[in-house]
């Protein structure tokens, strides 16, 4: 297994894993220019695993300078309970700290079970006291 930064290259790729991938909502954000963009503010942070030259996995990350938000955690299905998840995450964590961010968020859709047990298990908190709320400044949002 490889593990990279992920690169434009991989979009068309990350892009079908994700669309086949229950508990991965795809955005306006997701096109090919938004992860341009994401990928130019956040390089280094979204990695990808790779099984001869196919990609079977990703993370993405971005910061705000203090926090890190974690999104697009997908492993192909064959590829599942091999330990991939945890070294994508890990990965991923381990480039946050190298930026000085000690805390990282991530949203999880409500009804993914098997998603809140993989993060529970991994030792991420469950809140219970904070709210989100979106607002949508376009009438074509990109996020
Ligand atoms: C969540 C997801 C990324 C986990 O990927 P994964 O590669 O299977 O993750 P891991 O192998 O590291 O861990 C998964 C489970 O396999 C277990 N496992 C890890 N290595 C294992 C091994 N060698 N043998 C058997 N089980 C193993 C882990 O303990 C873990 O147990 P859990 O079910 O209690 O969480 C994957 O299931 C997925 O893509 N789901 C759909 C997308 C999604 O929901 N993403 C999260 C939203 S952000």
């Amino acid at each position: 297994m490889n593990y990279r930064p992920m690169t434009l290259d991989d979009h068309a790729a990350a892009v079908a894993l994700w669309q086949r991938t229950p508990g991965v909502r795809l955005r306006d954000a997701d096109s090919f220019e938004g992860i341009t963009r994401y990928l130019a503010r956040n390089p280094g942070l979204s990695i990808v695993a790779e099984q001869d030259e196919a990609l079977i996995g990703t993370i993405m990350a971005g910061h705000d300078g203090h926090r890190g938000f974690i999104q697009h955690l997908a492993v192909a299905e064959p590829y599942r309970k091999q330990g991939i998840g945890t070294a994508l995450v890990s990965r991923c964590l381990d480039a946050l700290r190298a930026e000085g961010i000690d805390k990282a968020h991530l949203m999880l859709l409500v009804d993914n079970d098997a998603g809140k047990r993989f993060w529970t298990t991994l030792g991420w908190e469950f809140r219970t006291d904070i709210a989100l709320h979106s607002f949508v400044l376009s009438d074509s949002p990109s996020a």
